[in-house]
């Protein structure tokens, strides 16, 4: 273990927590800070540092490699598609280079160009880095519920996408995004709701504050409903981890689970059909 980065061997397994794998990760021995920076060269062109010691040394060879792009993305943009590789030095003269890794950010930390008027939360982030990361997004013509909605960040990232949108808390909304068109508020518990009368929505997008067990009943009931098609839901942990509602959200068959880099300690599942 060097700081974030686990080393682990044998194939790769699936780690929802974790924010970035190095697919075949491969030990390099180097003479110099030239010679480092001609063999990370010699393999591909974009390098992220992960730098977790030897931070002068690293610093130099990582000036020797073309630059990446480190804009941050406009919501709406493809992830970057050039590959892109990490690389640390684990002494003077060893790196660990993997040129493949799982995230199209450096260290799976995707970053965007803020709304910081619009919404009421900075919450929005988790919505416009999951889309982002599975290639879809709501758009007009889509039906989305949002589930524990209140103050609206979500809400209000769905209805600039272009979808209408049930918000769904106990709490109230905002009242600049209650005033969006588009948006009908419903003030009451999510688990209270019926799919037969609320459905059919094209993406149930939950944010609610629940133990997770909770929440799997909720998705569960939707998903015997049929009455939601795509499924976007955090999946919040108090206190220790449940380990286990984590693994039934993950073995729902076709669902991804993932850490977003705006997530704490929670997990966004997701469900795309
Ligand atoms: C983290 S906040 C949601 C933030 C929101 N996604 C945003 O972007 O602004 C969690 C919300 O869950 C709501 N909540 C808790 N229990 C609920 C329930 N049973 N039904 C509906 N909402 C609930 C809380 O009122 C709170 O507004």
């Amino acid at each position: 273990m060097h700081g974030r980065l686990l080393l682990a061997a044998g194939p790769p397994r699936a780690a929802a927590w974790s924010q970035n794998v190095w697919h075949e990760p491969m030990r390099i021995e180097i003479a110099s800070i030239g010679d480092a920076a001609k063999k990370l060269r010699a393999l591909q062109r974009n390098w992220a540092l992960y730098d977790f010691q030897l931070h002068r040394r690293a610093a130099l060879i990582q000036a020797q490699l073309p630059k990446v792009s480190a804009k941050p993305l406009r919501f709406g943009e493809p992830p970057p598609s050039a590959p892109l590789g990490s690389w640390t030095l684990l002494d003077a003269n060893t790196i660990l280079a993997a040129p493949r890794c799982s995230s199209p950010f450096p260290h799976g930390e995707a970053r965007f160009v803020e709304d910081r008027t619009g919404p009421p939360s900075r919450a929005y982030l988790k919505l416009w880095e999951a889309f982002t990361l599975l290639g879809r997004k709501p758009g007009p013509g889509e039906l989305c519920l949002d589930l524990g909605a209140a103050p609206g960040g979500w809400s209000w990232a769905l209805q600039k996408m272009g979808a209408e949108v049930i918000s769904v808390d106990k709490a109230p909304l905002d009242p600049a995004v209650a005033a969006l068109p588009g948006i009908a508020h419903l003030r009451q518990s999510a688990f209270a709701l019926d799919p037969a009368e609320v459905g059919p929505v094209d993406w149930l997008c939950s944010d609610v504050i629940c133990y997770p067990a909770r929440l799997l009943a909720l998705v569960q009931r939707w998903l015997e409903s049929g009455r939601a098609r795509n499924y976007l839901c955090t999946i919040k942990f108090q206190g220790s981890t449940d380990h286990a509602t984590a693994r039934a959200f993950a073995s729902i068959p076709g669902a991804r689970l993932m850490h977003l880099s705006v997530n704490k300690h929670e997990l966004t599942w997701a469900l795309l059909r």
